[in-house]
């Protein structure tokens, strides 16, 4: 969606802020031994709480609350009865949506004890995330966002994840446009001032490759390599985006 008042704005920052509340509260119950379906029941209580519905849920009938993905897995985890282990490399992605506004937001944690090549990982993940805030300024092709991410990925020796994308969001979960965490081309259309999208870079020591699972929604990365997400939900707002979804 593009942002066109005051009230528009008030209203995505307050799903926002409740998806980002939603994140760290579950991030700060993560322990070994429990499921990702006991964390999940947590993320749920606190959207309900707030008076939030979860996106993956309302638009798409997914299997959980938030999707919850372990280890090699990069994106759309279904919560169940998995346990989570010492040194898991695990990814929470919330979305909802309040009084038809709608916003996404992602982190990757480690559970102890931290492997150095995975907090590496996730550095170089927080990072490409940071410069693409960095690159989405109003006039700017949507492709510069792309060459941030792939640029912080190569610097730091990792792969961006090619078939994971940002995407535009506010008034759906998913609209148009796609973010792309690589430099495309063709990719040349203009940001322009009020644009809703999200910056997710995907990145992974491997091959940068995903596959669907049986399960029908899990993406599990092709070579059994560990991925890292960093999502925000932003707005194109001069050469500074408004961070919708800031802790
Ligand atoms: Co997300
Ligand atoms: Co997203």
């Amino acid at each position: 969606m593009t942002v066109e008042n005051e009230d528009d704005l008030h209203r995505l920052m307050r799903i926002g802020q409740i998806c980002a509340q939603t994140l760290e509260h579950m991030l700060a119950q993560v322990e070994p031994g429990m499921t990702t379906a006991q964390l999940d029941a947590i993320g749920a209580a606190f959207l309900k709480r707030h008076g939030a519905r979860s996106a993956p849920i309302l638009a798409y009938r997914f299997p959980g609350h938030t999707c919850i993905s372990l280890n090699d897995e990069a994106a759309h985890g279904i919560p169940g009865e998995r346990v989570i282990r010492p040194g898991d490399v695990i990814n929470i992605d919330v979305s909802a949506e309040l009084e038809g506004f709608w916003a996404d937001t992602g982190a990757s944690a480690l559970v102890p004890p931290v492997r150095p090549e995975h907090a590496r990982l996730l550095d170089a993940a927080r990072t490409a995330r940071e410069r693409a805030i960095g690159a989405a300024r109003a006039g700017q092709p949507i492709n510069a966002i792309g060459r941030a991410v792939e640029t912080a990925a190569r610097e730091a020796g990792f792969h961006v994840i090619l078939e994971l994308t940002g995407h535009g969001v506010g008034r759906h979960i998913h609209e148009p446009p796609t973010v792309y965490n690589f430099y495309l081309r063709r990719a040349r259309q203009k940001l322009a001032d009020g644009l809703v999208i999200t910056v997710e870079p995907f990145l992974t020591p491997g091959a940068g490759r995903v596959m669907t699972a049986p399960d029908g929604w899990t993406l599990r990365t092709c070579d059994g390599a560990v991925a890292a997400q960093f999502e925000h939900t932003i707005v194109i707002d001069g050469d500074r985006p408004i961070i919708v979804t800031a802790a």
